[in-house]
């Protein structure tokens, strides 16, 4: 089926063109353009499909909490043209057969492409390394390793992994928390954690790890990419190993850039996340970082629980928030308006980096004839309120519930095939 997306704005920039999609390629941009199908775009925003260095599918294990089918689907209404999985499921993904299964199953789904990404150490023990070159080697091509949800604390591990990847341009995605200095940690060290009595998370954990992983990858001449980013201190780190030409890049989410340690007063597990939210301090360096370079990405961290894993005390709570449906509208929010980032930019912190980052063939490519169709049209002028339970994920622990966002994902397209219209699933 051919599509033909009328008077829309190439990253929001310019006069208002048709693109017609044919063969799963953008096939002409011009005026006038017909097709069999045809969307009325005017006023909104054309760009390149999103991807996510950093989803959480639960599939296998947990498919009470998410399955591969309905992340993918929260994924595509949030925009995503591609997520990469987490490995940190039941049975971890850890071997070519895992990462095989999940990548068959995004396939299946069909609602966008999921790249699988490959434990680093054998069940996410931290002590023997996985089989990284059967899962490269694989039908899912991994390229991004991570044993997120744990640190690879261990220096010389990190250092073999590091070495290893290299061989077939993979990446080391590293969750930043030096576990001796989190023990028994709940919230963000600082002032609040005082006052309401909760386990403190310091900086100084992410930092310790981080600064420990730029060198080594400095030395070793690898790939590193740091997860999840939350402190104005980690930023500074970043700034310095880019400085010194190594090969470093870093994340940063949505809910660090809008989100505040203050919330955990509400005692509500909902804003119980890993690492946890910080200060306004580290929100305002964290936007000033994604604005200037210094942090590469948007990636969301969507972390589904099922509801008796957070509607409980908050030491017993599980971490974790759902993003993919709310990433767009919170970056919208926090940078757009904000005048940090325009839409151009945010074509290239949401999807170009991160296809580029995590060695995605067809994902994060010019709006440009030829190139595949992978899109997301958005209007910018739209203002919603977050409902959790109109959410195509299968949990409700967004933190954003009852929140008005600006800007609303429209229409998605996979390789020319419409996975959402009308912000609804196609
Ligand atoms: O909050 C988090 N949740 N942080 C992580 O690193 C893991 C994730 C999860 O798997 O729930
Ligand atoms: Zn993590």
């Amino acid at each position: 089926m051919s599509w033909v997306l009328k008077d829309v704005l190439l990253y929001g920039e310019g006069d208002p063109v048709d693109v017609l999609l044919t063969d799963g390629r953008i096939a002409e941009i011009g005026n006038g353009l017909g097709a069999e199908e045809s969307l009325e775009g005017a006023g909104l925003v054309l760009l390149p499909g999103l991807v996510d260095l950093h989803t959480h599918l639960r599939e296998p294990g947990r498919e009470d909490a998410e399955t591969v089918a309905s992340g993918t689907l929260a994924a595509a209404l949030g925009g995503f043209t591609a997520v990469h999985a987490m490995a940190n499921t039941d049975p971890v993904a850890d071997t070519a057969g895992v990462v095989e299964q999940v990548w068959r199953l995004g396939q299946e789904a069909g609602h966008c492409d999921v790249a699988p990404v490959g434990a680093v150490t054998v069940g996410l023990g931290g002590e023997e390394m996985a089989e990284l070159g059967s899962m490269a080697d694989s039908a899912a091509h991994v390229r991004v390793f991570s044993d997120d949800g744990r640190c690879v604390s261990d220096a010389s591990l990190m250092r073999r992994a590091l070495e290893y990847v290299k061989a077939f341009d993979g990446v080391m995605a590293q969750h930043a928390q030096e576990p001796r200095l989190t023990v028994g940690a709940q919230m963000n060290e600082g002032v609040n954690s005082s006052k309401l009595g909760l386990g403190g998370w310091p900086a100084v954990a992410e930092e310790a790890i981080i600064a420990r992983d730029c060198i080594l990858a400095g030395h070793v001449g690898s790939r590193v990419h740091i997860c999840h980013v939350s402190t104005a201190g980690s930023v500074e780190l970043i700034r310095w190993a880019k400085e010194k030409g190594w090969d470093v890049t870093a994340e940063v989410t949505p809910h660090h850039l809008l989100l505040t340690d203050d919330l955990a007063a509400t005692y509500d597990a909902v804003f119980k996340v890993n690492p946890p939210l910080r200060t306004q301090v580290d929100v305002d360096a964290l936007r000033q970082a994604l604005a200037d370079g210094t942090i590469d990405c948007v990636a969301t961290d969507h972390a589904p629980h099922a509801l008796e894993d957070k509607e409980t005390e908050w030491g017993a709570a599980l971490p974790g928030m759902t993003g993919l449906e709310t990433a767009l509208s919170v970056v919208a929010q926090t940078m757009v308006e904000t005048g940090l980032l325009t839409w151009r930019q945010v074509a290239e912190r949401l999807s170009e980096t991160p296809a580029r980052i995590g060695r995605l063939d067809g994902h994060g490519r010019p709006l440009a004839v030829g190139e595949p169709a992978n899109l997301c049209l958005v209007d910018p002028g739209a203002r919603w309120t977050v409902d959790p339970a109109a959410m195509a994920s299968r949990s409700r622990n967004t933190p954003f519930a009852g929140r008005t966002l600006p800007a609303r994902v429209v229409a998605t397209f996979l390789r020319g095939r419409a996975t959402v219209l009308d912000g609804k699933p196609a």
